[in-house]
């Protein structure tokens, strides 16, 4: 696990664009996993920037979320494929029918997610997923105790997470769904490289875990040391719970070129 610790999170968006620009630019047809909440929204902002400069281009590329409330409507301001078309795919030149997302409206669930699972498959996989981290250490929606080996299906969002995304439906805990369609732990794993982004003091403890706890289903983040090629990008509060620092900020000074995407 690469532990990047930038001077802030806006240059930490900026690093984590690098990466994508970097994959482009070897494959233009480049699959990318997208997440919603706020932690990503600075490298979708910095993709966009660069694509109407003309330095990259995502007409090519293909693009899955994590994530989708069950039971909001379809075109709801706050179901993740709107979240997605404003803070990402109208920020970029991707096509918007390739930017795929699970069915949180489905009548038949289960066979929803399978059909979820099988646009990955066929897209030949994600390249590059862009992770954040919940408060109580979820990536994607997969909340504590989540299976380690789980497959895209429905979940129950925590009170935690609730709380936290009540900030989206007004300060209202009640209009947030309770339960969601959320790639597994074990399809994000299948990820070939994982770009985890994170800002904040109230991220500190999660990616603690994340990084340097046990491996646990108790915090979701940290079975991203079962993958090979993870990158997490942090601003300095996030990363103030860390006890290796010195060691992270040395490893990513001598880093070279060829070994940092
Ligand atoms: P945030 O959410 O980026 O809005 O903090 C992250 C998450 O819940 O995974």
């Amino acid at each position: 696990m690469d532990v990047g610790i930038a001077e802030s999170a806006e240059h930490a968006a900026s690093l984590a664009a690098d990466a994508i620009e970097n994959l482009l630019r070897t494959k233009t047809e480049a699959v990318l996993g997208v997440a919603t909440g706020s932690s990503p929204v600075g490298i979708y902002d910095e993709l966009g920037r660069r694509v109407s400069t003309g330095r990259l281009s995502l007409a090519r590329a293909s693009a899955f979320m994590l994530d989708e409330y069950v039971g909001l409507r379809a075109g709801h301001p706050q179901a993740y494929r709107s979240v997605i078309d404003e803070i990402f795919t109208r920020k970029v030149d991707i096509d918007a029918s390739r930017v795929h997302g699970p069915d949180g409206t489905a009548d038949d669930v289960k066979a929803a997610c399978a059909a979820y699972e099988a646009a990955i498959r066929t897209a030949g996989g994600v390249d590059i997923q862009i992770l954040g981290i919940g408060t109580d250490g979820h990536i994607a929606f997969n909340e504590p105790t989540s299976s380690l080996t789980s497959r895209t299906r429905i979940k129950t969002l925590t009170k935690q997470t609730r709380i936290d995304n009540s900030r989206y439906f007004g300060g209202d805990i009640n209009s947030v769904p309770t339960h969601c369609l959320t790639q597994g732990i074990g399809t994000i794993l299948e990820a070939r490289f994982v770009i985890l982004v994170a800002a904040g003091p109230a991220k500190a403890e999660a990616v603690r875990q994340t990084v340097e706890g046990p491996v646990s289903a108790l915090w979701p983040g940290s079975a991203l040391q079962l993958h090979p090629n993870v990158t997490l990008l942090l601003d300095p509060a996030a990363a103030a719970s860390l006890t290796l620092t010195e060691y992270y900020r040395d490893v990513w000074a001598h880093k070279p070129d060829w070994q940092r995407w």
